[in-house]
């Protein structure tokens, strides 16, 4: 499914008659650029782009704030909506968590049944009970996000609808990313993506391609992606000159979400980044879990660690220019890895002597 019978690649999609008419709010506000013209929606996308203190000419594009708290909103309105459109009731994902809260919820409001397939022990907390509050059936494996992902694609997609982003529909609706970054700065020099399964970089360039097609964004920004060290496949095919890359069996990083060994559309990051100018680079858990505090207490924005990815990346390199980087999903999303500090307040007496400091 979704795959070429020729050569085994994964399908794209192409939309006849692109316009650029921006019209209404959210993704649906880019209908003429989109292979449907509405859809199951939440108000999804229209997500704030915020300048950043933290360096010059950095702007976050915090896509947590989507309804279910990720980017994975974008493409879940547009794929739930082909999913009914096609007379499935079932849909059914692999996910290291948001894709799962995600089809939770837009299964849930278009009336079908969500099926997600997670690795047991590699989903955060908040992920989780999203899931479970919109009603999935979760199904837990042992092994990483990639054996769940195989599992979909061998035996998942003979009884349900896929969503995961191997299914170039979702990605249609991620590409809206790139078209709210043009609508508020216009063309960034850089635009700085966590990497895991590989479907939104790609997604995004799509859309700036699709823009410079109309002639709206001449000059092209450079697809940066940035994955977790312990799970960085790309990065280190980029680096080292690989066509292929050499997948990681045991990917591992606190950044959950990105913790993926075998992404399925790498080869479609491949050519976002080599078509853009752009790089795949790599950082460590100390670098990711030092952006989201940098983001939390300079910016007010609150990321999951996938997300502060992104941001770890833009301030470890020199990018000549304006860069956006793209804050994936919200610090909500796994409360377990902040540290709470609390102060006990014995008396009215401490209180003051506390505030008084
Ligand atoms: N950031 C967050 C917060 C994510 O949840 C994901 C992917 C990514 C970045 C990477 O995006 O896969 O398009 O390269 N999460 C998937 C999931 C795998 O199951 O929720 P990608």
């Amino acid at each position: 499914m979704f795959r070429c019978p020729k050569c085994g690649g994964l399908l794209d999609v192409s939309v006849k008659d692109l316009q650029w008419s921006p019209k209404g709010s959210g993704i649906w506000r880019y209908a003429d650029m989109l292979p449907l013209k509405s859809g199951v929606t939440m108000g999804e996308g229209r997500t704030p782009l915020i300048e950043s203190r933290l360096k010059r000419n950095l702007w976050i594009k915090f896509d947590g704030a989507n309804p279910t708290g990720s980017f994975k909103d974008r493409g879940m309105a547009l794929g739930v909506t082909v999913a009914r459109e096609s007379g499935a009731n079932k849909v059914i994902v692999a996910s290291t968590g948001n894709t799962a809260a995600s089809a939770a919820a837009y299964a849930a409001r278009a009336g079908m049944r969500a099926y997600v397939v997670l690795p047991k022990g590699n989903v955060a907390r908040g992920k989780l009970v999203q899931a479970a509050l919109h009603g999935a059936e979760i199904l837990v494996v042992d092994g990483f996000f990639d054996k769940a992902l195989d599992l979909v694609m061998e035996y998942g997609t003979k009884y349900a609808y896929p969503l995961n982003s191997f299914n170039p529909w979702r990605l249609e609706g991620q590409k809206t990313t790139a078209f709210e970054i043009y609508e508020d700065l216009g063309c960034p020099d850089n635009v700085v993506v966590p990497v895991g399964n590989a479907g939104n970089i790609y997604a995004i360039w799509k859309g700036f391609k699709e823009l410079n097609m109309l002639g709206l964004c001449p000059k092209l920004p450079r697809m940066i992606g940035v994955q977790a060290s312990g799970a960085a496949p790309l990065a280190r095919a980029w680096r080292e000159g690989l066509r292929v890359p050499l997948f990681v069996e045991r990917p591992s990083t606190v950044a959950s979400a990105i913790r993926i060994g075998k992404p399925v559309n790498w080869m479609k990051a491949f050519i976002a980044v080599q078509e853009s100018g752009g790089m795949l680079v790599e950082v460590d858990d100390g670098e990711i879990l030092r952006a989201q505090a940098l983001l939390a207490r300079n910016d007010g924005i609150g990321a999951e660690l996938a997300g502060a990815a992104s941001v770890a990346g833009a301030l470890s390199l020199d990018l000549p220019g304006t860069t956006v980087a793209v804050v994936t999903g919200h610090a909500l999303k796994d409360p377990d890895i902040v540290e709470v500090k609390t102060v006990q307040v014995p008396s009215h007496e401490e209180l003051m002597r506390i505030l008084e400091r």
